[in-house]
């Protein structure tokens, strides 16, 4: 069973909350958007109040067991204090006898931020000893990084085999609970719309889901492999051959079990991906040989609009083009208008989706923008993420 925050007894005691402040820097080492650490506050103001002495860690990029500046939890540990309003003290690093003088000192309702777990290898490779190290820190153990817990890593998994007082935070239950109200116990029509380059990276969740939904609509670059699969010729877009057969299955099935299964109509492409280059409007028929399919285009933007104005729940992950590009980020950018115009509760998630969704100025028309990439695929893909079974000590 899965314990939460609330129910746990936090008075004076050493509370080691995973939380996942892997937010984006530019190159100054600004953060650029700080949504991550606001999405972990309840917990954190939670346990503050409690009287606990709260010690937070989390990771920062791919630092591979290196420690350096640039990997550094500093600009976090600021933005964090600045929504606190207080100091949020940083220790150098995230175990050893330092770590464990400032633990030592906390009083209750104080708050440490460890720095960055993956400067230490361990971390990465659920090593024990460092699992173990972490865990001595505290009484009391907290997950509340929802984005890191498909990783079994020693502080998202390994740390629960030495610390028996563990609970979910507030944002991991929120998490848990829109996506159960999206694939558990939808509003009926519940429409799927997936995107980006591969069907390969999103074949698991379009097999998991598929018998669920009423409507799937494919767009990105993985549309190109299931029109390839209905026969249609596409040019030197780019497709997965070895796919070409899983995608006729799927549509197949699709078709068995009534899925209405939407594809685009026509397209924007060019001879090349990049920022000026010459584009064209065509219809799936019609992609020249030498020209790629890099958008959707205008038909498909009404004919999804229509789609997803009659929808009850959607759940979106993936883009419909290359729309990092300009001239191709108006399907996704009309998809994102489309999905927050409508009145369905609409649930989005992963990285280039809440890029696009920001971009297209429709956050506030969600209902709900996961803050997970991998971790929310991993969910759609049916499977229990490792962080969640090993809080229940699974
Ligand atoms: C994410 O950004 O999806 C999470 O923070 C996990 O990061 P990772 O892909 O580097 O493990």
């Amino acid at each position: 069973m899965l314990k939460y925050i609330d129910e746990m007894t936090l008075k004076g005691r050493r509370v080691l909350m995973r939380v996942d402040f892997n937010v984006p820097l530019d190159e100054s080492g600004r953060i650029t958007d700080d949504n991550r650490i606001r999405a972990a506050l309840p917990s954190i103001r939670f346990a503050i109040e409690a009287g606990a002495r709260l010690i937070l860690c989390s990771h920062l990029g791919k630092p591979k067991g290196v420690m350096s500046e640039k990997y550094s939890l500093g600009p976090a540990a600021k933005r964090l204090g600045e929504l606190l309003g207080r100091d949020v003290p940083l220790a150098h690093d995230c175990i050893g006898p330092d770590v464990n003088k400032m633990v030592e000192g906390l009083k209750d309702g104080d708050v440490l931020l460890l720095e960055n777990l993956r400067f230490h290898d361990g971390e990465t490779k659920n090593d024990p000893d460092f699992a173990g190290a972490l865990a001595s820190l505290a009484e009391v153990y907290v997950n509340d990084a929802f984005a890191v817990s498909h990783r079994a890593h020693a502080s998202v998994v390994g740390v629960t085999k030495f610390i028996s007082q563990r609970a979910a935070g507030f944002l991991l239950k929120k998490e848990l609970l829109y996506f159960k109200k999206a694939l558990g116990e939808p509003l009926r029509p519940l429409t799927a719309i997936l995107g980006g380059a591969k069907v390969s990276s999103k074949l698991g969740a379009l097999e998991n889901i598929l018998p669920r939904v009423d409507k799937m609509i494919i767009g990105g670059a993985m549309a190109n492999t299931f029109l390839l699969a209905g026969g249609y010729k596409i040019g030197s877009s780019f497709i997965e051959a070895a796919l070409v057969g899983t995608a006729r299955k799927i549509m197949e099935k699709a078709k068995k079990l009534d899925v209405k299964f939407y594809l685009p109509v026509d397209f924007v492409i060019a001879q090349e991906l990049k920022k000026d280059v010459a584009t064209k409007i065509v219809a799936s028929q019609e992609i020249p040989s030498g020209w790629m399919a890099l958008d959707t285009g205008p038909a498909s933007a009404i004919l999804f609009r229509e789609v997803i104005e009659d929808a009850g729940t959607i759940v979106w992950n993936g883009p419909m083009g290359a729309f990092e590009f300009d001239p191709f980020s108006r399907g996704t950018m009309a998809m994102a208008q489309a999905v927050g115009a409508g009145h369905a509760l609409s649930i989005v998630g992963g990285g280039d989706t809440d890029a696009a969704i920001h971009k297209a100025g429709e956050v506030e028309n969600i209902s709900y923008m996961s803050t997970g990439g991998g971790a929310f695929l991993e969910l759609l893909e049916g499977k229990e993420l490792p962080g969640i079974a090993a809080l229940k000590g699974a």
